[in-house]
């Protein structure tokens, strides 16, 4: 057995997966919300027998191991290594995974690197005068600095790559270029960062991804603030600032406070506030959101108190409202979070206690903009309302702020839904639909049942030979679902009991796909085990009956033809229409 059957064999892929989302028992199977695309009623399918999932919504699926690739943007053999290490398989062979050895050797370096730029700061003459800024200007302790693990870039240019390329560490130049520390003028390696102060950057799993670096004195040329340039393992849109330092209290305090920069984290954490990640001066992108929605259903933006920190709560609503995430808005009582802490950081803690749910926030600030008394300041009220109100899912939700609206402006909820519904109607006509392979004919789609019926049923071997009897001389649309029937039929020969596991195991890997989504598919729930027998024959019966009547339609079109170029031929073919009438069900006859 390979090691990554061994592993396999070590996981319960239910109780696995159930520990990244919550999975619901129906029948013989778990269901859920697909992590992997946007839905509210359930498509995701696992089965404990199998030991696979499905999604029947975005077609995705497979083992546990693909799971976690997925899930967490994983190569299989990080995937591997991680499976391995919980369930104690030890790994023998060395992988030769290249885009894995340079992901881990990227991790490695800034690794070394956040030392190296933490040491200068705390250590070196050169930072002194950056840890005097940070300690004295922006009242940051050591042990903070160490947590957060902030260093200084030295202004030099060469400091870093010096140091890492003469260790003894085996770094080389094209190591350091691919993680974004190094840039080459005139066959000359330079540091990036340079003369600033070092903010590691970690993903979710506490790997340092990247830097940012912030400018020691407003006087220093350069925007405020560098990040590391997007690299094998750094994306500026996946990520936020403090993510692995605050998720247990995320999740703890079941809410997530989001902030714009590295410094109102820092300062929030000072004060005992855990639960706060920054997104780092960019609007939330939906990956953003996906990950934090791992940790936390409910979202409170404390966003800089400027117009861009407004434009940014609205830009991030319709992201957070599609992943079903609870948004509120927490005022700070300064510029920002930092500021206000440093201010006062009582009266912050006060105004997150007070923190405002977002759609009342909106309606507050729409209403002191425009005056609601008149015809024209009505309507700059609700188009600018509107929209955000016609995107919030839960009905119950949307007709409570329709109604708050409706009072506010002295205007009927009636008009205001109409006015809703024509954003609603405009923007179906551009939704996207989510690409699914080529639409499945309803023969297919009948195929598929019948096939789901069988083997879900808890006797496939009768079912499936009394579904063939009715079936007679039908001709399969799919050919995956035939040749899997071929192979039941075969398999049934050998034996009478059938296992799910054991079957699909000698299934050319060709036709997996087409068994797993039979084996997964969701079906009606049956009382007794007859009702597969009955639905099994019923749905063996429309099929013949759709195969005979599109036979028939096809021959009277050729017969048609026939007639008119007067040959003889047209009399075969009415018989043969006739010999197809009497495959129908006799019940479909008259
Ligand atoms: N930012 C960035 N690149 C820039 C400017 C800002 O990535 N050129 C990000 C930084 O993460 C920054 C955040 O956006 O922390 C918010 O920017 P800003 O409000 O301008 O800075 P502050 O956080 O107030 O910075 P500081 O407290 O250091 O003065
Ligand atoms: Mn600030």
């Amino acid at each position: 057995m390979d090691q990554a059957s061994q592993v396999r064999e070590k996981i319960d892929i239910a109780s696995f997966i159930s520990e990244y989302i919550p999975l619901k028992k129906a029948g013989r199977n778990f269901k859920a919300n697909c992590p992997f695309h946007n839905e509210k009623t359930p498509s995701f399918v696992v089965s404990p027998e199998r030991q696979i999932w499905h999604c029947f919504g975005c077609q995705k699926g497979g083992d546990c191991f693909t799971f976690l690739m997925d899930y967490e943007h994983l190569e299989f053999i990080e995937a591997l290594r991680i499976l391995a290490k919980r369930t104690g398989v030890e790994l023998k062979e060395t992988f030769d995974n290249k885009t894995y050895s340079i992901k881990e050797k990227i991790f490695n370096l800034n690794k070394v690197s956040a030392k190296f730029y933490n040491y200068i700061l705390v250590k070196h003459p050169a930072g002194k005068i950056a840890l005097n800024y940070l300690t004295k200007e922006r009242l940051m302790s050591l042990p903070l600095i160490e947590t957060y693990q902030l260093g200084f870039s030295p202004t030099g240019g060469v400091a870093l790559s010096n140091y890492l390329l003469s260790s003894k560490k085996g770094f080389k130049k094209q190591d350091l270029y691919e993680a974004g520390l190094t840039f080459e003028r005139v066959g000359r390696v330079f540091d990036f960062f340079r003369n600033r102060i070092m903010f590691p950057l970690t993903d979710h799993r506490d790997n340092i991804v990247g830097f940012s670096g912030r400018i020691l004195s407003d006087k220093q040329d350069g925007p405020k603030y560098i990040n590391t340039k997007e690299t094998l393992v750094y994306h500026k849109g996946d990520l936020f600032f403090g993510l692995s330092a605050a998720k247990e209290e995320i999740k703890k305090q079941e809410q997530a406070i989001l902030v714009e920069g590295e410094f109102d984290v820092i300062s929030c954490f000072k004060e005992g506030i855990k639960n706060v990640v920054a997104v780092k001066g960019t609007a939330l992108t939906e990956n953003q959101v996906a990950l934090l929605s791992r940790f936390t259903k409910k979202v409170s933006l404390c966003l800089d108190q400027d117009n861009a920190g407004f434009e940014a709560i609205k830009r991030s609503l319709s992201v957070l409202e599609k992943k079903g995430l609870m948004t509120t808005v927490i005022i700070p009582n300064g510029k920002d979070p930092d500021e206000a802490i440093k201010k006062d950081p009582y009266a912050f803690k006060k105004s997150i206690k007070a923190e405002i749910p977002v759609y009342d926030f909106l309606i507050t600030k729409a209403l002191t903009e425009e005056d609601k008394k008149n015809a024209l300041g009505k309507k700059k009220i609700t188009d600018n309302l509107l929209p955000f109100f016609a995107e919030i899912s839960n009905e119950v939700v949307k007709e409570h702020y329709l109604r708050k609206l409706s009072q506010e402006i002295d205007t009927s909820y009636e008009s205001l839904i109409r006015e809703t519904e024509k954003i609603q109607t405009g923007r179906e006509k551009d939704v996207v639909v989510y690409p699914t392979k080529d639409k499945k004919t309803r023969r297919e789609v009948l195929e598929e049942y019948f096939l789901a019926i069988v083997i879900q049923s808890d006797n496939p071997k009768a079912v499936l030979s009394q579904g063939l009897q009715v079936l007679g001389d039908y001709v399969f649309e799919s050919t995956s679902y035939k040749k899997i029937i071929d192979q039941l039929e075969d398999f049934f020969k050998r034996q009478d009991g059938f296992d799910g596991k054991k079957f699909a195991q000698d299934l050319p890997k060709e036709l997996l796909k087409s068994f797993d989504t039979c084996f997964l598919l969701p079906l009606p729930k049956f009382e007794t085990n007859d009702k597969y027998y009955e639905e099994a024959r019923k749905s063996a019966s429309e099929l013949l009956t759709f195969y005979v009547k599109d036979k028939i339609k096809e021959l009277s079109e050729k017969i048609k033809i026939k007639e008119k170029e007067n040959s003889p031929e047209a009399e075969n073919l009415k018989k043969e229409i006739i010999n197809l009438m009497s495959l129908l069900p006799k019940a479909l006859k008259a």
